[in-house]
């Protein structure tokens, strides 16, 4: 089933041998490098008709970056010459992907219908609608009060065990959809593994109504089993060892160790391997998100994740928005030299989706030897950081306005909150324009010409959350095929995990 992708043989200068990528380093030396974005405005009343992107309920507004109709005919080649049509492609039809560990990587079959026929016939495909269902009964049975503690009492707290994928997504998209709560359920999350989370929720909870979900791939990861060891002897002092049965539910991919943990059967949850854990929010790992806010919220976020894939697989490449913005990312990273890249949610509610996205860009492309075992022959990924928006322009945009360093910034902004809006909208424009040629004191210049993306959405709802992961999902991906790296492994952090596992 290998497809050109899949086959591909990297040159040794790959990607910096790739036509567009030489026309690009013309054009931006000879063209872009001296060009300001104010200047491309006033030339360009048009501009944002020209520039933006739509996808489903998204709208990609690139017109404040250093980018006219020659760069983005130059980046769209690139990814064309980069096989990016093939690899997404690759990725759908369930080729092993992931090279490093030999896997498929179909985290995309996780929200697909039946009828889209995604690697149908990879093993554990063709289960992840039983799971699926399974997840639904056991939701609706403890929102039913079916499924209740060991003393008869019905579950008013969720918490969350686990660590990197397995607690960023259920975190970030709990408090992405604060609002689709149901009545009587709260959610809670402990991942670190000093302690001292579980030792401050105990506070306030009742062991007689909690349920531990406990979210582990492997079940075996140091942080999350200790904290699960630390909540389980914290209900059998409460209750009895018996209630461990009651209180404890699984998202893991390994029998064994939950049959040891005592996990009963129909209280587990599982997945396969070909779902990363940076990916792994569609999956069981979701669990605590769909206890919290409901079945029909969690399949709209599913329904998202879909709209974006379907967009993803048929766009051309430049009104491909997940393409457009790996490209824009590439443009700033291998071009412009920029080192970092900051996350601006305008609407609080996506207050931990810049975390979010660090571990989703920052471990799947924080690689320095390509897919064949050569070095990397450029940069790959930034560094991803951020905060929600009023908060940073009142701590670190001081710096993205005047210093010395070129921070890209990807701005997300929703129709909730005028105030909000125009704040983001005028941050945008202040980084773009400057002061201008005032003739004002130097410390008060601002030269302008720093980049933005906006991505506007009407409101944060499940399904617009589902779109928004899937946008920077398959960004990564893309960004990962032009510079030929396995974005989907992450050996150095299992380094960091055996090593912790000898000394621990
Ligand atoms: O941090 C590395 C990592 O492997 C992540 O990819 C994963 O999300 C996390 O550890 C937790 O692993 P597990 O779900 O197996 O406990």
């Amino acid at each position: 089933m290998a497809n050109a992708y899949t086959n591909r043989k990297l040159s040794a200068r790959y990607p910096l041998d790739l036509d567009a990528w030489k026309k690009l380093s013309s054009h931006y030396r000879d063209v872009m490098r001296d060009k300001h974005l104010r200047g491309l405005f006033s030339r360009d009343n048009k501009r944002f008709e020209r520039f933006n992107v739509a996808s489903g309920d998204l709208l990609l507004d690139y017109s404040r970056t250093h980018v006219n109709a020659t760069t983005r005919k130059l980046l769209t080649q690139l990814a064309k010459q980069a096989g990016v049509p093939a690899a997404i492609e690759a990725m759908f039809a369930g080729d092993r992907i992931n090279k490093t560990e030999d896997r498929s990587v179909l985290h995309v079959a996780l929200r697909a219908k039946i009828a889209d026929t995604v690697a149908l016939e990879t093993p554990g495909v063709s289960e992840v609608w039983e799971v699926l269902t399974r997840i639904e009964s056991f939701v609706d049975d403890v929102h039913g009060g079916k499924i209740k503690g060991s003393t008869g009492k019905r579950f008013t707290d969720i918490v969350n065990i686990g660590i990197g994928g397995s607690d960023l997504g259920p975190v970030m998209a709990c408090r992405a959809l604060r609002s689709y709560w149901l009545d009587g359920v709260r959610f809670h999350s402990v991942s670190n593994v000093d302690g001292t989370q579980l030792v401050d929720l105990a506070q306030e909870l009742d062991a007689e109504t909690t349920l531990f979900v406990i979210c582990s791939k492997t079940f075996t990861t140091l942080e999350t089993m200790t904290n699960a060891n630390a909540a389980r002897a914290w209900v059998t002092e409460r209750l009895d060892e018996l209630a461990v049965q009651y209180h404890f539910v699984a998202a893991s991919t390994n029998q064994e160790a939950m049959d040891d943990f005592g996990i009963r059967s129909d209280f587990r949850f599982g997945f396969w391997d070909w779902v990363g854990g940076r990916y792994s929010l569609w999956s069981a790992v979701g669990l605590s998100l769909a206890l919290v806010v409901g079945m029909d919220a969690f399949k709209a976020m599913l329904a998202g994740g879909r709209r974006m894939d379907l967009h993803f697989r048929q766009a051309a490449m430049e009104e491909n928005m997940p393409v457009m913005l790996a490209l824009l990312g590439i443009w700033y990273n291998n071009f412009f030299a920029a080192q970092s890249q900051a996350i601006l949610p305008y609407d609080n509610r996506l207050d931990r989706f810049p975390a979010y996205l660090q571990q989703l860009q920052m471990e799947s492309s924080g690689k320095s030897v390509r897919m064949d075992g050569k070095p990397a022959r450029c940069d790959t990924g930034m560094i991803i950081w951020g905060e929600a928006g009023n908060n940073a322009q009142h701590s670190f945009m001081q710096l993205m306005h005047q210093g010395t360093r070129f921070v890209p910034i990807d701005f997300l902004l929703s129709d909730s909150s005028d105030l909000a809006a125009a704040n983001c909208r005028a941050q945008a424009e202040a980084l773009m324009s400057g002061t201008g040629d005032e003739d004002i004191e130097p410390y008060r210049v601002h030269d302008g010409n720093r980049p933005s993306n906006i991505i506007h959405y009407a409101e944060l709802t499940p399904d617009v959350l589902g779109q928004l992961i899937a946008l920077y999902e398959h960004r990564v991906f893309v960004e990962g095929v032009v510079w030929g790296i396995d974005s989907f492994d992450q050996w150095g952090v299992e380094l960091g995990k055996k090593l912790a596992a000898r000394q621990g």
